[in-house]
């Protein structure tokens, strides 16, 4: 069985994902810009095919390329994983789990959820802004929940709460 992980990645969780993930399965690894350049023929070769992306608000990043490009490998195992900053039992997680294939494509693909986290020292401009703005809004709110309150506290400052466990669904999907 040879398979291929494909990821994108900006601070590094979803790479590290797919590093776990390559490791376990002997597994050829490429970002998707790489993955971008090859020829239609060079995909051939692999029994399975891994995207990894990460969300940015509710939406995996550049999963479309792998989605457009799923139909014609059909044949093979295919999945997606998603690396966001919630944890797995958060309820965004679930709804941005259902948005992520749609009913068509889960006939042929599999999803899964993989808890990263926040790396303000590696996070671009824009990513940080988009933060700020995040972390204002919800301080701005007149009668915050304790589930906003905890939210702010969470994402006021970078954390780590991914763990190599999250890769057993997929690694089992894959090989089962
Ligand atoms: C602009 C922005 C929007 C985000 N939106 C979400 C979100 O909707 N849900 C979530 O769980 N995480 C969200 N995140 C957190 C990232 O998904 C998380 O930091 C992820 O681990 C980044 O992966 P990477 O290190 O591979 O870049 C967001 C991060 C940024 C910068």
């Amino acid at each position: 069985m040879k398979a291929l992980v494909i990821y994108t990645s900006q601070t590094g969780f979803t790479k590290k994902y797919a590093e776990w993930i390559a490791k376990r399965l002997q597994a050829d690894l490429l970002d998707v810009r790489d993955a971008k350049k090859k020829k239609k023929d060079e995909f051939d070769q692999y029994d399975a095919i891994i995207y990894g992306g990460w969300v940015m608000a509710g939406k995996v990043t550049q999963s479309k390329w792998f989605l457009t490009k799923a139909p014609a490998w059909k044949g093979k195992k295919l999945a997606v994983y998603v690396v966001g900053a919630s944890p797995m039992e958060a309820p965004d997680v679930e709804a941005s789990m259902k948005k992520v294939l749609t009913d068509e494509q889960r006939g042929y693909i599999r999803a899964f959820y993989c808890q990263g986290g926040l790396d303000y020292d590696k996070m671009n401009k824009p990513s940080k802004m988009a933060m700020k703005m995040l972390i204002s809004i919800l301080n701005k709110k007149k009668d915050p929940t304790e589930k906003d309150k905890a939210m702010v506290e969470m994402i006021s400052h970078s954390y780590d709460i991914s763990d190599e466990k999250y890769i057993e669904p997929i690694v089992e999907y894959v090989i089962g």
